[in-house]
């Protein structure tokens, strides 16, 4: 089914059986907790017991492999092969072209040249991790290093508008320069982001084995097409010839959009060893051998009337891709529909350097684009003596004010409404610094939240077996969100089978292609899938058809993509003490009210809520990739100095989701929740410390040097 129109009255409506919309608890819960799910290093469905990688990385960023001696580590005990330059086979080359970025090829170890800090120089394979391990110090490498630019943010006039790998860079409606030359008033400031990194709970690990001409990769991915596409295109061999499996995942944000070193070293290896191979990549690795999101410069101007209406609204973003790559960080993204003005700007610069590469993490544009634009408006309303909630009231759009479309469903005034009584906002001191507590200085702040919804391809198969199972089959992975439960819901709901009897097989490229986990796109695609397929059941069982009987559904995106603008929406309030001695910031509670369509299962999302509202203060408070600007590599390449929010810094959190049913996104009437709850929230905690101590501070972190102003 294409989505060319609203979607039609379904089972989800009638909700009969009392499934979609309850709070039930993770089918895959138990198997979880006592350590029965097989991540991905730990499958053991190999026909023999494989051999360990071990990745070695390059410490220089740029240069040519003059000389790399494997003779010592080849002698070294339990070693079975030392694969370098020298040895492994030809691969294709990562080409920027129209292809799906994810699904370009990405050869590794196949020629001299080394691009950034950390790149596989070679891959050791030992009977034992430990023998690997050891061996790979006895790997001696000597590159003859080439200049190279990691100065961030360094020349920003040296920057090129980049290809539209993730929307158009540019965009706007009216005249910006002459509606913020007449505004009355006007705000123009320059906030910064550093680097941040995915900081998934599981590595990226891979077992990798032949069986003739095909290979089979378990690894972790949060998409098993992109997964087999790469493998396929890097490989130059056909793609029925690889098959990804992908069942249970660590978390992903983004750094398991595409497969890495471990994937494509341990297909490798394993077949010039004739022996499965597992490799994972360490956490120190991870950085450097995956992507991290780019840091960002973002200059934001808003010209008001003096009511607090918007004449005009610009943001200008710089960011950096890896030399010769097109992928751009989208910050302006929500600030092309968040508010209404008449004049708009949007702009996005990419800087190329010589580092990793850059790409998608957690809400790519609008977590870091509404640290900004939020702040932003924080600022002006402080400028205009205008409460932060009444301003955003006054700009609310009747259409999107750049497409001049509808939206499909709007709730951001009913969320601030909604969240500002609940959170006691009206308690709050307009005047900053006002309110002491001892050595504390206590505030309040607010945002907006928004994240643009999608739709995409998605196939799903469905049987009922005699006993009265239903087995649903897609290739779409659950990376901790909640995927087998909530499409053991949506099956349960739509064919009256009890859940107990559905099960969920997710995560294998053998199964229909589906669109992974990605975007927060994940739910309404391969969901719809599964609800189309389910419909088509019901309707064989309905004409009494003994099982076992199987039907399949599809969708892909359709006119209401264009005819519609499609965000999910939010508003998140924040409440913090600062340290009046030390400037240090606690978080004292925060709360988020969103809307984001029909919620399948109150329950996770409630949890992907607070997990992003999480992140939101992680990168309000303490997120920092350090880059060493000398040779081009992360310094905190940990996360014992990488440091992401943990239980001592984070309080009572609340998520409310808000009754929704979109019909003009896809046709479960959802809309996406993964990446809503860091949209925006890293700004409320940056507006309640402005309201605490009266110190704007627009370079993210927001660390206790920058709020005590050294
Ligand atoms: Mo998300 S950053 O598209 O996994």
């Amino acid at each position: 089914m294409k989505m060319d129109q609203p979607a039609a009255h379904n089972a989800l409506d009638d909700n009969r059986e009392g499934q979609v919309g309850s709070p039930i608890d993770r089918v895959d819960a138990r198997l979880k907790v006592t350590g029965q799910a097989p991540y991905a290093y730990e499958v053991r469905e190999a026909p023999e017991a494989p051999a360990y990688g071990w990745i070695v990385e390059s410490p220089v960023a740029k240069g040519r492999i003059a000389e790399i001696d494997t003779r010592e580590a080849e002698r070294a005990p339990g070693v079975l092969l030392v694969l370098t330059h020298h040895n492994a086979p030809p691969q294709a080359h990562y080409v920027t072209d129209d292809s799906q970025r994810f699904e370009r090829p990405m050869g590794y170890l196949d020629d001299d040249k080394v691009e950034a800090y950390g790149e596989p120089v070679a891959l050791v394979v030992a009977q034992t991790l430990e023998a690997a391990r050891a061996a790979s110090l006895l790997v001696q490498v000597r590159i003859d290093a080439e200049p190279a630019e990691f100065d961030w943010p360094g020349h920003l006039q040296d920057t090129h508008k980049p290809s539209p790998s993730e929307g158009e860079p540019d965009s706007g409606a009216g005249d910006f320069e002459q509606g913020f030359a007449q505004a009355a008033v006007k705000l123009d400031a320059t906030y910064t982001t550093p680097f941040h990194i995915h900081a998934q709970m599981e590595p990226h690990a891979t077992v990798a084995w032949w069986e003739g001409d095909k290979v089979v990769v378990h690894c972790s991915t949060q998409m098993v097409e992109h997964a087999q596409k790469r493998v396929a295109n890097t490989l130059k061999m056909p793609v029925e010839n690889v098959r990804i499996v992908s069942r249970y995942i660590g978390g992903g944000f983004g750094g398991k959009l595409p497969v890495y070193a471990d994937v494509i070293l341990s297909a490798i290896a394993s077949r010039q060893l004739g022996r499965p191979v597992k490799t994972a990549l360490t956490r120190q690795q991870m950085f450097h051998i995956t992507t991290h999101r780019t840091p960002t410069v973002q200059r934001v101007r808003l010209g008001a009337q003096p009511d607090g209406k918007l004449l005009a609204v610009g943001h200008e973003v710089w960011c950096h891709a890896a030399r010769g790559d097109d992928f751009f960080e989208p910050a302006a993204q929500a600030t092309r529909n968040l508010y209404a003005t008449p004049n708009l700007m949007t702009r996005h610069r990419v800087r190329e350097l010589d580092l990793p590469r850059a790409d998608s993490c957690r809400a790519p544009g609008e977590a870091v684009g509404l640290l900004a634009l939020e702040s932003a408006m924080d600022e002006l309303a402080h400028e205009l003596g205008i409460d932060p909630v009444e301003l955003r009231l006054r700009n609310e759009p009747e259409l999107d004010p750049e497409k001049h479309i509808p939206y499909s469903t709007r709730q951001l005034v009913a969320c601030l409404r909604q969240g500002a009584d609940r959170f006691g906002w009206h308690r709050r001191v307009a005047e900053p610094a006002q309110v002491r507590e001892g050595r504390w200085q206590i505030g309040m702040g607010m945002c907006a939240a928004s994240r643009g919804n999608h739709l995409m391809k998605a196939k799903a198969k469905v049987s009922l077996q005699a006993d009265g199972t239903l087995e649903v089959r897609t290739a779409m992975t659950d990376i901790g969100t909640g995927t087998y439960t909530i499409l053991t819901q949506i099956a349960a709901e739509t064919t009256g089978v009890a859940p107990a009897k559905v099960r969920v097989l997710l995560g294998d490229s053998d199964f229909p292609p589906s669109s992974g986990s990605g975007g927060s796109f994940g739910a309404a695609s391969s969901g719809s899938a599964v609800l189309l397929a389910c419909e088509n059941l019901r309707l064989m069982m309905d004409r009494g058809l003994k099982g076992p009987i199987e039907a399949e559904g599809a969708i892909e995106p359709g006119e209401m993509d264009s005819k519609y603008s499609q965000q999910s929406y939010g508003a998140q309030f924040a409440e913090v003490a600062v340290d009046a001695v030390t400037g240090e910031v606690r978080l004292r509670r925060m709360l988020g009210v969103f809307a984001a369509g029909r919620i399948l299962n109150p329950k996770t999302a409630r949890s992907q809520a607070i997990g992003g509202m999480i992140w939101g203060v992680s990168s309000a408070l303490h997120e920092e990739g350090a880059l060493d600007q000398r040779h081009g590599f992360f310094a905190n390449h940990d996360l014992a100095e990488y440091h992401v929010s943990a239980h001592a810094d984070i309080p009572r959190i609340e998520a409310i989701f808000l009754p929704e049913v979109d019909d003009k996104a896809n046709p479960l009437k959802i809309k996406g929740v993964g990446e809503l709850g860091i949209s925006g929230a890293g700004a409320a905690v940056a507006n309640a410390i402005f309201n605490a101590t009266g110190r704007r501070v627009r370079d993210f972190p927001i660390t206790l040097d920058k709020v005590l102003g050294l």
